[in-house]
């Protein structure tokens, strides 16, 4: 078996300690195929975790798209090309009528970066409120959102943080209307306190699926008065689907149609191009002119036609291979086993999620609802020891995250859910 410890050495001293890598035995990938991956020693993994390879690790015809393109031209978006404008019709007609126009990036972080931006432009103001268990990017300004690493200084004061909703364990005490209620009057106090600072209140901005807080099971409509605040106070909704997008939650296109609101910003990401490198934002027309009025914007490699060719194979093959509907099949099998598992073993507190975005939240105890935040990592690494990879994730970070590449079948399932029976019980 290879020795991955010259391998964690030379990565240390090129690339800087602090890195984060997955696994207590880190896995040395050198080949991918479907929702398989396989290492340098030739073990064969079954991906339960990367939403990148959207349609499947290497798919053949988001590699010949990348191929030929790539063989033709690519230069940046100063010259007129109809690979861009193409991908654009295609994309917007998948939106609301009102989200028409679009930018395109390079990553999710920038996206997000320039939806901030919209928001000034059209508002005037700076002020932005978030989750306090999200992740919108890397940029300055978009990691200032984040929690998980405090910025140096602190936050700014332009930042107000609402509690992320929790369905296992619901603010207002129940998971329906008090629920929904409790989170739009957080949203609401966060407004006033803008409103009554320097700054003003530009935006909201959400995962409509809150993937990163843990995918919570929310009542339909949750969004309404939450959204219904920000817009009485002059606000835009800005919608980070760089997770729930492109079909994944089973049942839209994306996670805010699922969740029955129009943003007035969508920014994407990751699954965008397979794993080639693009993100965009879309907007209606009046919001991207205000921003382009405002801020010059240019991306050297943003909307290029080898990665407008690979986003628009993706698109392709989402619909040929009628893949939302299998994420909708195979999630609702994989949940319904992932529901039996909790029968036999007590550490499954709650099944949640949609589609092929799903997990469980592990408790030490029902009753008390007490994180296992612990067992979950030696779960993780349990089910890499057995060839099956995922995560872990949520408010808790107890919540095991399995994401995997859309062409995910039941038989994949099964085995996911047999290893997981196995780790469970042998805990
Ligand atoms: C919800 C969300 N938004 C934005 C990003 C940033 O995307 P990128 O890493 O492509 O900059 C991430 C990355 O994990 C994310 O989870």
């Amino acid at each position: 078996m290879a020795d991955n410890s010259a391998l964690l050495a030379r990565r240390e001293r090129l690339l800087g300690r602090n890195m984060s890598l997955f696994y207590q035995d880190p896995v040395h990938i050198v080949r991918g195929e479907g929702v398989w991956l396989w290492d340098a020693d030739g073990r064969r993994y079954l991906d339960c975790y990367n939403n990148v390879p959207h349609v499947g690790h290497c798919h053949p015809r988001v590699v010949e798209a990348i191929a030929r393109q790539a063989g033709t031209l690519n230069t940046h978006t100063r010259y007129l090309h109809e690979g861009i404008l193409d991908y654009v019709e295609r994309l917007t007609a998948t939106f609301d009528k009102s989200l028409d126009t679009s930018i395109l990036t390079c990553t999710g972080s920038e996206a997000n970066d320039i939806a901030l931006r919209m928001a000034q432009a059209v508002t005037g103001k700076t002020g932005l409120i978030a989750t306090n268990h999200t992740y919108h990017g890397n940029t300055a300004a978009v990691s200032q959102l984040s929690t998980r690493m405090p910025p140096v200084g602190g936050f700014g004061g332009h930042v107000r943080h609402v509690p992320a909703p929790d369905s296992y364990r619901p603010l207002g005490g129940e998971p329906g209307e008090a629920f929904a209620t409790a989170f739009a009057a957080e949203v609401e106090r966060a407004i006033a306190s803008l409103e009554e600072s320097p700054f003003g209140f530009s935006a909201l901005i959400i995962d409509p699926f809150f993937a990163n807080e843990g995918f919570p099971d929310l009542p339909q409509g949750f969004l309404d008065k939450a959204v219904a605040a920000v817009r009485k106070a002059g606000g835009l909704v800005i919608a980070d689907e760089v997770q729930p997008g492109f079909g994944r939650t089973g049942e839209h296109m994306w996670g805010h149609q699922r969740a029955g609101i129009v943003p007035d910003i969508v920014t994407l990401g990751k699954p965008m191009g397979n794993g080639h490198p693009i993100g965009g934002v879309v907007a209606g027309a009046d919001t991207l002119n205000a921003f382009r009025k405002a801020f010059r914007y240019f991306n050297t490699f943003g909307g290029n036609p080898v990665s407008c060719a690979a986003a628009m194979a993706v698109l392709d093959v989402i619909e040929d291979e009628k893949l939302i509907d299998n994420a909708r099949e195979v999630g609702t099998y994989a949940r319904a086993g992932l529901l039996r598992l909790q029968e036999k073993h007590g550490i499954i507190g709650d099944v949640r999620g949609s589609g092929l975005f799903f997990g469980a939240e592990l408790v030490l105890d029902r009753n008390e609802k007490t994180p296992a935040a612990d067992l979950a990592t030696k779960v993780i690494n349990d089910m890499r020891e057995r060839g099956v990879l995922m995560g872990k994730l949520g408010i808790h970070q107890c919540s095991t995250k399995i994401r995997p590449p859309m062409p995910f079948s039941r038989e994949h399932a099964d085995l996911m859910l047999s290893t997981l029976d196995d780790v469970l019980t042998a805990l």
